[in-house]
């Protein structure tokens, strides 16, 4: 009896379009790479990273103005057409672009109760056919029927896990060796994808923008605002700062605005070293300040006071860009408050948009209760 046609087999276990050891087409007015590399060789290591081609680059920029308030750039990286969009999509490309290269076939890390990297980063881990072990730590604290709610699309792929850090680490260190065992290559990555590989890839998106604006004719902006979480965001910023910086552009600030409690100057920094050492090359020239604000944590990661939410929705209505109180919408309140005062005057300010959480308004009710529980 014929039963149904076989499926064809899935194409060699190729990501659509990966683009591996190539460099986008993006020179500083220099006419090939050998001269790029002689000149500016941190920006030529950067743009020369493995990476996996998922989503459409460059994201737009955007010039926004509102009544009664100067005009800004935004860097529409919630466009990006992978996932939920954002500067994750760029970690995830590197990431996956440094796994392959160097031959590791599973990525175990960890996420928290409010992520949008494991929600974007399952896909494409399916699409280069290299195995997910992800752990959800309960943080912010939320009840086990909302975490059930919270996953339920991508339940049967992660290991919920207590609010435990020890545990966690234990639940990490027995898959790596169980991984071993099986003859696998795995990688064990931190939270938020803080891996050398990502911060080249935020590092990326920072020259893509420069670049950008010089093509326009205009100059790059000389304040970049974004959301910081681990961290790894602002450090590829800072590290693409540096790099074109060393190609001859003018310094820029990047000021992180701290939405998750804890040391983020000291992980920044440590976060920079790392990926230099990893580039294996140190430029002449010092990093520039890292700049955070942590005035908008609001008493924990996922708070935010209620004004800021309905501060969202109008934004949206007159700008039409989506934002959510937990991390991109804490930015804008931090850089209107800069706008307000300290107006830079010509100084053109931009607002990275890092991407949107749909669900934040269950999530900001899941967590309170949660961590009232
Ligand atoms: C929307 C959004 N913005 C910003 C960030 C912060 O990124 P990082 O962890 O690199 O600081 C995240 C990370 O979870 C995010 O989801």
């Amino acid at each position: 009896m014929k039963g149904k046609p076989e499926p064809p087999p899935p194409k060699a276990g190729d990501i659509t379009g990966v683009v591996e050891g190539t460099a986008p087409a993006l020179r500083l007015g220099m006419t090939n790479e050998a001269e790029r590399g002689r000149a500016a060789p941190l920006l030529d290591r950067i743009l020369s990273a493995p990476r996996a081609g998922l989503a459409r680059w460059p994201t737009p920029l955007q010039s926004v103005t509102r009544s009664g308030c100067p005009q800004v750039l935004v860097k529409r990286d919630d466009l990006s057409g992978w996932g939920r969009g954002g500067a994750k999509a760029r970690k995830i490309e590197h990431l996956l672009g440094s796994m392959r290269a160097a031959g590791q076939d599973e990525l175990i890390t960890v996420a928290g109760n409010i992520t949008n990297l494991a929600f974007d980063i399952l896909p494409a881990l399916d699409l280069a056919r290299i195995r997910a072990s992800l752990f959800i730590l309960d943080d912010p604290p939320a009840l086990p029927a909302d975490r059930e709610q919270i996953f339920r699309g991508i339940r049967d792929r992660v290991t919920l896990l207590g609010a435990s850090r020890l545990t966690a680490a234990r639940a990490v260190a027995a898959r790596w060796t169980a991984a071993r065992r099986e003859g696998r290559r795995p990688l064990v990555v931190l939270p938020g994808v803080s891996h050398p590989s990502a911060i080249v890839g935020n590092a990326c998106g920072y020259v893509e923008m420069v670049m950008q604006r010089l093509r326009e004719g205009r100059a790059a902006p000389r304040v970049v605002f974004v959301s910081a979480a681990t961290g790894a965001t602002v450090a590829g910023f800072l590290l693409g700062e540096r790099a074109l910086r060393e190609a001859g552009q003018p310094p820029a600030r990047v000021v992180g605005v701290q939405v998750y409690p804890g040391a983020l100057r000291r992980s920044v920094r440590w976060l920079l070293r790392w990926a230099e050492r990893r580039l294996g090359i140190s430029s002449g020239l010092p990093f520039g300040p890292i700049e955070i604000l942590s005035s908008e944590l609001h008493g924990g990661f996922g708070r935010y006071p209620p004004e800021l939410g309905e501060r969202c929705i109008r934004l949206e209505a007159e700008a039409g860009l989506r934002l959510d109180p937990i991390f991109g919408g804490k930015t804008w309140a931090a850089m209107e408050r800069m706008l307000e005062e300290e107006s830079p005057g010509d100084e053109e300010v931009l607002y990275w948009h890092c991407g949107y959480t749909p669900e934040w308004p269950q999530l900001a009710r899941m967590t309170a209760q949660g961590g009232a529980a």
